[in-house]
C-alpha cells in the first residue's frame, strides 16, 4: 500500500481521463466533475493531490479513481497497482486496508462518542441552569424547539465536564476540542494543575453540530450575556470541518425535502429562530463564507436554494462569497436565489417581528442569482459612459465564466451584450475567444507605482510579512515547495485562510496584480482579527524593487520554521518528559533548529 502510493504518479493518473496542461508547479485542466469552460481543476504532483476551485471536489489518487469511475476502494488500488505494474496480494492487502479502514473509522466514533456524551452533560446542566432557560425563553424559543436542537448550557465552572466523564485527562477530550490544555489560562486563583486543563466551553448557550448522520461532531457556544467571542466554535477535529459542515443539516433533512428548498443563513439563532416558526427547512455556514462543498452538500437534498444573509456589509460580503461558489453550481435544473434584509435585520430578528407571513412574503422577493450577478457586475459602474460599460464586463466576465454551460449561461451572455451595448456576436467573441487565452497576465504586477524605501521594515511580524509579499508579487506563490505551500495554508486563523485566498485566486482568475489579490482578500467575510490583519498590510508600500523576494520569502518560512521548532522544544523542557521518545525527538528538534540557524545565517549574508 505504501509503497503503490510512493510509486503512482496522480498527474499520469487523472491524465487518463482529463487532458492536463503544465500550470506552475501544478496541472491544470477542466473539472470532471461538473460542467467548466475554463479549467480550475487543478493537479499538484507534489502534493499528489487534486483540488477544483470551482466544485471544491478534492481528495488523492485513490480517492480520484473512486469518485470518477465509481470504482470500491479495493478495485481502486487493484487498478492503480496494475499501472505500476505491482500485484496486489489479494487476501493480505485488502484485509490490512481493511483493518487500517477500521481503525480509522472507530477513531472517529470513539470521538463522536465523547462528544454526545458532552451533549448530554450540558443538556442536563440547561435543566438546572434557570437562568440560561429564561434566556433562551427571552429569545423566543420553546422547549421542544430546543430539544429538538439538542440545546444545552456549558456552566461557568474551569472543570464542569469532569464529572461527565470517568477521566478528565483523557487525550480524548483534547482531541474532541472539549478541554483546552494549556498554561495560558486566566484563571489565576486554581492552582497549577487546574490551569493546565480546563473545560473549552464555559457558561455558553450551547448548540451541537451534527453530521449528515446525526452524529455529534463539534459544538457552538454563545455567551449569555455580553463578552468575546459572542460565539465560540470548536475546533477543527478529524470529525469537525467548518468548511464542509452546515450546521442543522441534520434537523432539515426532512423539511428539506418536504417544503423543496433550503434556506442558507449565517447564524445558529437564525436557523433555530427560522425553525420555531415553521421554517425547518434552514441550514448555516459556521462563521466561515459559505463554500463550493457546502454547497456541493446541500444540492444532494434539494435543488432549490435562498440565501438569506444578514443585512448588514458583513452579510453583504457573505453573500457576495455565496453567488461565487453558487455559480459552477447553477445548472438550468437548480434554482438560486438571495434575499437581502434591510440592515439592521437578520432572519431572526425579522421573523419575530414580522412573524412567518411577513418572511415567507419577503422570500417572494427574493433575487434570482442571474439578477444579483448582473447588479454586482455593475456596482460602481455607470452604464451612461462606455467606461462604466467596458468595466462592466471586466466585472462581469470571471461571474459569467464560472457559471456551467446551459440556457442560463447562454441568456446571461445576451444581457451582458443589452446592458454594454455590444451586439451578442461582439461578445461573444471577446468573451469566448479569451477563455483560450493563457491565464496568466504576466507583467501585471509591473503596472503597480512602486513608492521608494519605507516598506522594506513595514511588516514586522513574520506572517504579516509573508502576506505582504505575496500580495505584491503572488508569482512567488507558485515557486513554492510543497511544504512551505502547506506551512503557510496551515497557519491558524486568520493567515491560512489568506494564504488560500491569494492561492484561490491565482488559481481562478489568474490575476497577479496587487489589487485584485487585495479586492479578493477584502470580500473574505473574516474575523475582525482578520480584517485589521488585512488593512495593516494595504497600508503598506509596495516592497523595494531592490528586494529579492524570492529569497525574502524563504527567509520568512525559514524563521516561521525556526519559532515552531523553537516552540515544541520549550514545551517539551516544560513538560520534563525524559522517555526514550521524547529524547528521541529533542535531539532531532536539537538538529533542525541548529541547521535553521545555519540557514538563515547563510541567507541573511545574501539579501541586501
Ligand atoms: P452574528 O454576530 O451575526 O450573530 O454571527 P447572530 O447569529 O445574529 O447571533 P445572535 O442573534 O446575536 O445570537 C453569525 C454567525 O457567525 C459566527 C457564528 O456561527 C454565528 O452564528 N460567529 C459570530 C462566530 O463564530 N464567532 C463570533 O464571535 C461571532
Ligand atoms: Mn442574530
Amino acid at each position: 500500500m505504501h509503497e503503490l502510493t510512493a510509486r503512482v504518479d496522480i498527474v499520469h493518473v487523472i491524465g487518463r481521463y482529463v487532458q492536463l496542461k503544465k500550470a506552475g508547479i501544478n496541472h491544470k485542466g477542466l473539472c470532471p466533475f461538473h460542467g467548466e469552460k475554463s479549467p480550475s481543476f487543478i493537479v499538484s504532483p507534489s502534493r499528489q493531490t487534486y483540488h477544483c476551485f470551482g466544485c471544491g471536489v478534492h481528495g488523492n489518487a485513490i480517492g480520484f479513481l473512486m469518485e470518477h469511475s465509481g470504482l470500491g476502494f479495493v478495485d481502486a488500488i487493484r487498478d492503480l497497482a496494475q499501472e505500476v505494474g505491482l500485484s496486489v496480494p489479494e487476501d493480505k492487502e485488502s484485509s490490512h486496508d481493511k483493518a487500517l479502514a477500521a481503525a480509522e473509522r472507530q477513531r472517529q466514533v470513539t470521538l463522536t462518542e465523547v462528544l454526545a456524551k458532552a451533549g448530554d452533560h450540558y443538556r442536563k446542566s440547561l435543566r438546572d441552569s434557570p437562568r440560561a432557560v429564561e434566556y433562551l425563553k427571552a429569545r423566543g424559543l420553546s422547549g421542544e424547539i430546543a430539544a429538538r436542537f439538542g440545546l444545552g448550557y456549558a456552566l461557568g465552572t474551569w472543570r464542569a465536564l469532569a464529572s461527565a466523564f470517568v477521566s478528565y485527562d483523557d487525550p480524548l477530550l483534547d482531541e474532541s476540542g472539549l478541554v483546552i490544555s494549556s498554561g495560558e489560562s486566566t484563571d489565576q486563583n486554581g492552582d497549577t494543575s487546574q490551569r493546565k486543563r480546563y473545560d473549552r466551553f464555559r457558561d455558553r448557550i450551547m448548540f451541537p453540530i451534527r453530521s449528515v448522520q446525526g452524529d455529534v461532531i463539534g459544538f457552538g457556544g454563545r455567551v449569555l450575556d455580553k463578552g468575546e467571542p459572542k460565539y465560540l466554535n470548536s475546533p477543527e477535529t478529524p470529525v469537525f470541518s467548518k468548511g464542509s459542515e452546515l450546521y442543522g443539516l441534520y434537523e432539515a433533512r426532512t423539511a428539506l425535502r418536504r417544503k423543496n428548498f433550503a434556506l442558507v443563513v449565517e447564524g445558529y439563532m437564525d436557523v433555530v429562530s427560522l425553525a420555531q416558526h415553521g421554517f425547518s427547512n434552514a441550514v448555516a455556514t459556521l462563521g466561515t463564507a459559505c463554500t463550493a462543498e457546502h454547497l456541493q452538500k446541500l444540492f444532494r437534498f434539494t435543488d432549490h436554494v435562498v440565501f438569506s444573509f444578514d443585512g448588514d456589509t458583513a452579510g453583504r460580503r457573505a453573500a457576495r462569497r455565496a453567488l461565487e461558489a453558487a455559480l459552477p453550481h447553477a445548472q438550468d435544473h437548480r434554482n438560486i436565489k438571495f434575499l437581502f434584509l434591510a440592515p439592521e435585520h437578520d432572519p431572526d430578528s425579522y421573523i419575530r417581528e414580522f412573524g412567518s407571513d411577513g418572511f415567507e412574503h419577503s422570500l417572494e422577493q427574493a433575487l434570482p442569482l442571474s439578477r444579483y450577478l448582473l447588479n454586482s457586475a455593475q456596482d460602481g459602474c455607470d452604464l451612461d459612459t462606455a467606461e462604466g460599460r467596458a468595466r462592466l464586463l471586466v466585472n462581469g466576465k470571471p461571474l459569467w465564466n464560472a457559471l456551467p454551460d446551459g440556457v442560463l449561461k447562454r441568456q446571461m451572455m445576451g444581457e451582458f451584450a443589452v446592458l454594454s451595448k455590444l451586439a451578442l456576436a461582439e461578445l461573444s467573441d471577446l468573451w469566448i475567444k479569451d477563455v483560450t487565452k493563457p491565464p496568466m497576465r504576466d507583467g501585471a504586477a509591473k503596472a503597480v507605482p512602486r513608492r521608494p524605501r519605507l516598506a522594506r521594515h513595514g511588516a514586522t511580524n513574520l506572517l504579516d510579512r509573508a502576506l505582504w509579499l505575496l500580495i505584491y508579487q503572488a508569482e512567488v506563490w507558485g515557486q513554492l515547495d510543497a511544504a512551505s505551500h502547506d506551512l503557510l495554508v496551515e497557519q491558524a486563523a486568520p493567515y491560512g485562510e489568506l494564504f488560500a485566498e491569494i492561492e484561490r485566486e491565482l488559481m481562478e482568475q489568474g490575476s497577479q496584480a496587487p489589487a485584485a489579490i487585495l479586492t479578493a482578500l477584502r470580500r473574505l467575510p473574516t474575523t475582525p482579527a482578520g480584517q485589521s490583519t488585512l488593512e495593516r498590510i494595504a497600508a503598506l508600500h509596495a516592497p523595494d524593487t531592490a528586494i529579492d523576494l524570492r529569497n525574502e520569502l524563504h527567509v520568512v518560512i525559514e524563521r516561521l520554521r525556526l519559532d515552531a521548532v523553537e516552540e515544541e522544544l520549550k514545551l517539551m523542557f516544560e513538560s520534563g518528559d525524559l522517555s526514550p521518545d521524547a529524547q528521541q525527538r529533542g535531539a532531532e528538534l536539537m538538529r533542525l533548529r541548529a541547521s535553521l540557524k545555519a540557514g538563515l545565517a547563510m541567507a541573511a549574508s545574501s539579501i541586501k
